[in-house]
C-alpha cells in the first residue's frame, strides 16, 4: 500500500487526483492538503506535515497559475512557484518521500508549429513560465543526488471540475455563458492541447514507479479556444446531452492585445513511453461531458 499526499487537493488537478486515488483505496492511502491546512511558502509547515504523515509520495499541484496577474505582480508567482516548490522538494528530501511535481507547457515559448518533447530546451516567454521553469530546476537539483524518485510532469490547458464549485474552470464558464445564450468571443489563433485532469491523474498514477525525470502528458492533438468550445457543443448535440447550446453564440475573434506574451503554438508531446496512452483531446472532452452531464 502506497501512502500518497496531494498538495492542492481541492484545486482543478488536485480534485481529480483525489478521485483517482480514493477510488483505489486497496492500493493507496490518501491524504490531501490545501491552502487552509498548510502554506508551502513556509518550510516548517510543509516539513512538519511530511514528518507527521510520512507519505511515500508527495504530488505537488500547488502553483500560482494566474498567467495575467503574474505579469503584474511577478513576486507572488515566484514566491509560490519557486520558493514554495523549493520548500516542498527539500521537505521531501528530509522526510524521504518521492516527489511528483506538476509543471506546464508555458516553460516553452514556441512561435512555430512543432511538437516539443522532453529533451528540448525550455525558453519561457512570461513570468508564469519563468517561475515554473525555476521551480523545475530546483526540484531536479534538490532530488537528483538522492535515491528518491522524482518526476516533473508538464501538461497543458487543464480542464475539469473542482471540489470548490465556485472556482469554475474555463470550459465550464464558457458553457455556462452559452447556456444562458450570451455571446462568447474566442480566438482561433492560439493553439494548445486541452487536457482533461481525469486523464492526467491516471497518467500520474501510472508514473509513480517509473524512472525519475521530466515527462510531457497531454491529451493528443491541438485545438484553439474557438475550436475547443465548438467541439464541446457538437458533442453535447450529438449525444443529446442538452438542447440549450447554440453555435451562434460562439464568435471567432482575434486574440486581444494583452500584457502577457503567450506561446502561439503550444504543442508538447512525449518521447517517453510509460505504458499508459493519453486519449486524444476530442475523446477526452466527450468522456468529460458525458460523465458530467448534470453540470450542463
Ligand atoms: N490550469 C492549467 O491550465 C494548467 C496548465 C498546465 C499546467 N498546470 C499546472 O498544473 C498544476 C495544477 O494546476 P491547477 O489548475 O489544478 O491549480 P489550482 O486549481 O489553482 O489549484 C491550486 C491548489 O493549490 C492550493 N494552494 C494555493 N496556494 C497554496 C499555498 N501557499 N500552500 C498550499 N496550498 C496552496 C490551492 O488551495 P485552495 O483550494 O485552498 O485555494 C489549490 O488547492 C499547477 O502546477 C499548474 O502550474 C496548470
Amino acid at each position: 500500500m502506497k501512502k500518497i499526499l496531494v498538495l492542492g487537493y481541492t484545486g482543478q488537478l488536485g480534485s481529480a487526483l483525489t478521485n483517482e486515488f480514493c477510488n483505489n483505496l486497496e492500493l493507496y492511502e490518501f491524504i490531501g492538503l490545501n491552502s487552509q491546512d498548510i502554506d508551502i511558502t513556509n518550510f516548517d509547515e510543509i516539513n512538519s506535515a511530511l514528518d507527521k504523515y510520512k507519505p511515500d509520495v508527495v504530488i505537488n499541484t500547488v502553483a500560482y497559475t494566474n498567467v495575467e496577474h503574474a505579469e503584474i505582480e511577478p513576486r507572488l508567482a515566484y514566491e509560490l512557484n519557486v520558493f514554495g516548490t523549493e520548500n516542498v522538494a527539500k521537505a521531501c528530501l528530509e522526510n524521504k518521500s518521492n516527489l511528483v511535481h506538476i509543471s506546464t507547457d508555458y516553460v516553452f515559448g514556441v512561435r512555430q508549429q512543432k511538437v516539443i518533447n522532453e529533451y528540448e530546451d525550455p525558453n519561457p516567454l512570461n513570468h508564469y513560465g519563468m517561475s515554473k521553469l525555476a521551480g523545475e530546476l530546483i526540484v531536479s537539483s534538490v532530488m537528483k543526488h538522492s535515491d528518491l524518485l522524482w518526476h516533473i510532469v508538464r501538461s497543458s490547458s487543464l480542464y475539469g471540475r473542482t471540489a470548490n464549485a465556485s472556482k469554475g474552470t474555463f470550459l465550464l464558464k464558457m458553457l455556462n455563458r452559452l447556456k444562458h445564450h450570451h455571446d462568447i468571443h474566442l480566438n482561433d489563433d492560439h493553439h494548445m492541447s486541452p487536457t482533461s485532469v481525469v486523464d492526467l491523474s491516471s497518467y500520474i498514477a501510472n508514473l509513480l514507479s517509473k524512472e525519475s525525470g521530466i515527462y510531457h502528458a497531454v491529451n493528443y492533438g491541438t485545438a484553439t479556444p474557438y475550436s475547443f468550445i465548438r467541439k464541446a457543443v457538437e458533442i453535447i448535440h450529438r449525444n443529446k446531452l442538452s438542447s440549450d447550446y447554440s453555435y451562434e453564440n460562439i464568435i471567432k475573434s482575434q486574440s486581444l492585445q494583452s500584457k502577457v506574451n503567450r506561446p502561439r503554438f503550444s504543442f508538447i508531446g512525449s518521447a517517453k513511453s510509460i505504458g499508459f496512452k493519453m486519449p486524444t483531446w476530442e475523446e477526452a472532452l466527450e468522456n468529460f461531458l458525458i460523465e458530467n452531464k448534470e453540470l450542463l
